[in-house]
């Protein structure tokens, strides 16, 4: 039996579109950053007599069954074993508020699952596999700082570290004002939003930003890390506004949070807003300034401050 853990991350330059629904692969590169505290742990077995695979999901988690038998069987086949699994699989998520419960739930079911099928692959092919389940998987495969290429075909559209440990000082705070389920899931929202007429000039900017956000990191520059981040996520929402079925993520609270987010920024505070598939903000900062940012926003509901975090390993 393999048991594995693996941490969520934040997109600091979003992936939000695809260019192969099958095989989901991203129409633009993205970069992430694994965080210490919202994780998955999954256990995978074979069972020799079994006639099916067994998958069972505690905490509330809701991946999508035939998601989890697309990682099950590629490996299956890749391997040529005939054997059924048991998989277990333990989430410290809250699930689908946009805080990537599918990241870490499918990075972990691919190292688990490959491991217990006997197969020895590095973080590379992990990336590709995991991407299988949800695009963002791939990045949760590595700890700190990572880049998903998006790559041209299924076989080079894989994600890589970029700085892992971090050696500087980053936190996110997040800012849990709404756990409820997403109603738009992370793969709708991103069709809908390629249908935006400003989709190509998106693409074309997010490109320019992941190599500004290379630098940034490279520069260890925290300031330029969370502007670029900030500005990429804020033209991720606007496209969906834009789609041809226009929809939102944000709430009443969203806005506020940012609108105080930018107002502690004025006042010299490095605090930068990110916001993934789903209402709740993200505050991009470092230790000397998070108690300031915390005592602004905490009555707007629980508070979490994540580090930098681990990739995937065994527990
Ligand atoms: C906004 O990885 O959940 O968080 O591949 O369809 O499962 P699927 O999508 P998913 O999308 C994440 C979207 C995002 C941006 C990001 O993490 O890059």
């Amino acid at each position: 039996m393999a048991k594995v853990r693996a941490y969520t991350n934040i997109a600091l330059i979003k992936y939000w579109g695809k260019s192969d629904l099958n095989w989901n692969l991203p129409t633009s590169s993205s970069i992430g950053l694994t965080l210490d505290r919202f994780y998955t742990d999954t256990s995978v077995e074979i069972d020799q007599f079994s006639k099916k695979d067994f998958f069972q999901q505690l905490n509330g988690q809701q991946i999508e069954g035939p998601k989890i038998s697309k990682i099950i069987n590629f490996i299956r086949n890749s391997c040529g074993n005939k054997n059924f699994v048991k998989v277990i699989s333990e989430n410290h998520v809250p699930t689908s508020a946009g805080l990537a419960s599918s990241a870490s739930a499918f990075a972990a079911l691919t190292k688990a699952a490959s491991q217990a099928f006997g197969l020895e692959l590095d973080n590379r092919e992990l990336s590709k596999i995991a991407r299988i389940g949800s695009g963002s998987a791939s990045r949760s495969i590595f700890g700190g700082f990572s880049i998903w290429h998006k790559g041209q075909n299924k076989d080079d559209s894989f994600a890589e570290s970029i700085l892992d440990p971090v050696d500087f000082d980053i936190r996110v705070i997040d800012i849990l004002a709404d756990k409820r389920v997403k109603k738009i899931s992370s793969s709708q929202g991103m069709q809908l939003a390629q249908t935006s007429p400003n989709y190509d000039s998106w693409l074309k900017k997010n490109d320019r930003q992941i190599d500004e956000m290379l630098k940034a990191i490279s520069d260890h520059d925290l300031e330029k890390i969370g502007l670029i981040a900030e500005t990429n996520s804020a033209s991720m929402h606007e496209l969906n506004r834009t789609a041809k079925v226009p929809f939102d993520y944000f709430t009443e609270n969203t806005r506020e949070i940012i609108a105080e987010v930018d107002q502690l920024y004025k006042k010299g505070i490095l605090a930068f807003a990110t916001v993934d598939a789903g209402p709740n903000v993200k505050v991009i900062t470092n230790s000397e300034y998070q108690e300031k940012i915390i005592n602004v926003l905490k009555e707007y509901g629980e508070i979490l401050v994540q580090k930098p975090g681990r990739g995937v390993a065994n527990v």
